[in-house]
């Protein structure tokens, strides 16, 4: 299963790239709002960290809109992905996209429904939001399970991107659905990482070792 960031910040990038288990970045406005200086530039540069797809989400919610948007985007860099709402317009948009050779990735998925349409629609990318999907009382990798039997089904090409993860529960979960990808804010990296036993057994290794070598000296 592929690791993506779900992150505007270089410096977060940066920090995980350096990790060697990166395999792309998401971002949406929201994210992309919180970081200074130019959306397309920061794009461009998060693009050169990532040796793989990098989603920039278009803001304009009509046809038109998202087409201009849309192709603009993807012209940042060839590793953008154009990321668009689960709309009946971001549904065309994805597939007049698609057929232009723009890979789109397509959010605020909620529902199997939704993302049968983004598949037909020929997304590379399915985003559907499990954190969300939990905060109001429905089981967001029920979801998780629906679509990738779906996709199995009838062997739909378009990768399913967990988004919203909250924990590295979510991970696990996902990966053991067989999902494609999970993307995960870099604090829920970070958590990845993380077991008492091994700080206690490295700890335990090193003062055996010291105490062994101050013995030997
Ligand atoms: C995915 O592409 C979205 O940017 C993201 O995962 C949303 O996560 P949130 O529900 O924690 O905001």
């Amino acid at each position: 299963m592929k690791l993506f960031v779900d992150t505007g910040s270089i410096k977060d990038i940066e920090a995980i790239a350096a990790l060697g288990i990166l395999d792309g970045v998401t971002t949406n406005p929201s994210l992309l709002a919180k970081e200074p200086g130019d959306f397309r530039e920061n794009l461009r540069r998060i693009c050169e960290i990532v040796n793989g797809p990098v989603s920039g989400e278009v803001t304009a919610t009509d046809f038109a809109g998202m087409m201009q948007q849309g192709r603009d985007i993807s012209k940042i860099h060839k590793h953008m992905i154009v990321k668009v709402p689960l709309t009946r317009d971001g549904i065309r948009a994805c597939k007049a996209l698609a057929g232009e050779g723009i890979r789109v990735n397509v959010t605020l998925v909620f529902s199997a429904a939704q993302a049968l349409l983004a598949a037909k629609a020929g997304a590379t990318f399915v985003s559907p939001f499990v954190g969300r999907l939990d905060d109001v009382g429905t089981t967001g990798m029920d979801l998780i399970r629906e679509i990738v039997e779906i996709f199995d089904n009838y062997e739909f090409p378009t990768e399913v991107l967990v988004a919203s993860c909250r924990h590295p529960i979510h991970i696990v979960e996902a990966a053991r659905l067989g999902a494609d990808i999970c993307t995960c804010p870099p604090a829920v990296i970070d958590q990845l990482f993380n077991h008492p036993l091994t700080s206690i057994g490295l700890e335990k290794f090193l003062k055996d070792w010291e105490k062994s070598q101050a013995v030997k000296a």
